[in-house]
């Protein structure tokens, strides 16, 4: 057995227990009511991490939340680790579709069910474990810098500054972060790209004041009744998005390319048995798995207005409201998409209504290649530990801080992530597996290692 393999099956009742504890913090960055568990949430990070062996870790002050910082620095003439991830999680709601309550961790047929289960603490908390192992079997082949922060799930503006002041504190030879998710465990993979976003409130204001609707209706223009017209017409018959100028800078995926990608192993049966649809939904001439990768979308994310009570009112309402994003792949940028969003919006609406389009947060979408030294080294540590090789794939979800950490400090991200599609990232009753759990612990040394072998090559 492997010196981490034997470490895991002594320390892993221990590792459990710890990630347990990690997830029984609410640490919810969204609502301002959990600010003080979000607080408690760093402080135990850094706790975790000077237990881990790192030699000093801090807690940075941000406008927003805190970011948690540690570093073990070996011998500088070694490469540097720099490991990224997120302590803050999504609000749990809606909490009454939870089996069991999101912030009481419950480990049920071998899987930890808990709000940020996999998304993101146990898969960052791999990371601590693994460098304990690391540190406490003297085989830690480099230098290892963390930063841990808390606003990933509401766009990570304040890393964004604390990155541009901290440059020379966050110097690294590559970033490895766990935040994404694999094919299966029989078939893991690597994500090399990320789609970006572009994230809209709108509100559409017909009337001044909600109106009776049978003195008034048919009359006056209904702004619920025109937000679904609107929002109806942002997508045409074959699922392609009208929104002006939409698609002008969409990168093309090569045939080549695109019969690559479909190699990897998909069924549609299962996955619509699995959401209980009867098919597919999407964009004319692409595949599930192109749809959820390498095709921008648009996506209402909330709708609300009017009486939604208790029994029938008839009103006209006054106002109408929606959350829109939009999904973006490379050539995209998020600034160029919101701004053709608004100017669109703006234009389709009829004169009964007035509308204002507010822009969230965004990010840009992200695209590494296979052959750089970090990814090779991450392809290898999985195929160690998996027994097979990692297919690299492109991930439909965002992490926005990533095309930063490259314009900022000149560095690519490795997206090595243990995660399952199945997770239930974001939903009631999330999940980890302990197997991925305690895997992504045997395979991070092996990063560690390979990264360092190859350093210089
Ligand atoms: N870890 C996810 C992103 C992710 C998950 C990427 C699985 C690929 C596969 C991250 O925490 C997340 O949820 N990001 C948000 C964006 C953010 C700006 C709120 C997202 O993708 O919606
Ligand atoms: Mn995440
Ligand atoms: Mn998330």
């Amino acid at each position: 057995m492997s010196d981490v393999k034997k470490y895991i099956e002594e320390h892993k009742d221990r590792f459990i227990d710890e990630i347990v504890d990690l997830l029984k913090i609410p640490s919810v960055s969204a609502d301002p009511a959990y600010d003080a568990e979000v607080k408690r949430c760093a402080e135990h990070v850094k706790q975790s991490l000077l237990s881990a062996g790192v030699d000093f870790a801090e807690i940075c002050e941000t406008e927003g939340h805190p970011i948690v910082y540690g570093e073990k620095m070996i011998d500088p003439s070694l490469p540097t680790v720099l490991v990224y991830g997120h302590y803050d999680v999504q609000p749990p709601d809606p909490i009454e579709l939870w089996t069991s309550p999101p912030f009481e961790p419950v480990i049920k047929d071998g899987y930890i069910y808990a709000r940020g289960s996999a998304d993101d603490k146990g898969q960052f908390y791999m990371h601590v474990k693994a460098f304990e192992h690391m540190i406490k079997t003297n085989s830690l082949p480099c230098n290892a810098k963390f930063m841990i922060e808390g606003e990933e799930e509401v766009g990570s503006k304040n890393l964004g500054i604390f990155v541009k002041a901290n440059k020379e504190k966050l110097k690294a030879d590559t970033i490895v972060i766990s935040d994404t998710s694999m094919i299966s465990n029989d078939c893991p993979s690597i994500a090399v790209g990320l789609r970006g976003l572009s994230y809209m409130e709108v509100e559409v204001t017909g009337p001044n004041r909600d109106l009776h609707s049978g003195l008034y209706g048919g009359a006056v223009g209904n702004p619920i009744n025109i937000l679904c017209n609107m929002i109806a017409s942002l997508t045409d018959e074959n699922n392609h998005i009208t929104v002006k100028g939409f698609y002008d800078n969409v990168e093309v995926v090569s045939d080549e390319d695109r019969a690559e990608m479909a190699k990897a192993p998909f069924n549609q049966d299962d996955y619509n048995k699995e959401l209980n649809i009867k098919e597919g939904f999407g964009e004319k001439g692409y595949s599930t798995n192109e749809r959820t990768s390498i095709r921008p979308t648009l996506d209402v994310n909330g709708i609300w207005g009017g009486y939604i009570g208790e029994g029938a009112k008839t009103v006209l309402p006054s106002k109408a409201y929606a959350k829109i994003s939009m999904r973006l792949v490379p050539g995209q940028s998020s600034d160029e998409i919101t701004e053709k969003f608004q100017a669109h919006f703006e234009s389709i609406a009829p004169d009964a209504v007035r509308v204002k389009v507010t822009p969230h947060h965004g990010g840009e979408p992200f695209l590494i290649p296979t052959d750089f030294p970090a990814y090779q080294a991450a392809s290898q540590a999985m195929e160690t530990t998996f027994g097979v090789k990692p297919i690299p794939v492109r991930g439909g979800g965002s992490i926005p801080i990533t095309s930063m950490f490259e314009e900022e400090l000149g560095l690519k991200s490795v997206l090595m992530g243990f995660g399952l599609a199945t997770d239930d990232i974001h939903s009631p009753d999330e999940h980890y597996g302990i197997f991925n759990y305690l895997k992504g612990i045997e395979t991070i040394p092996y990063f560690y290692k390979y990264f360092t072998e190859g350093f210089g090559k």
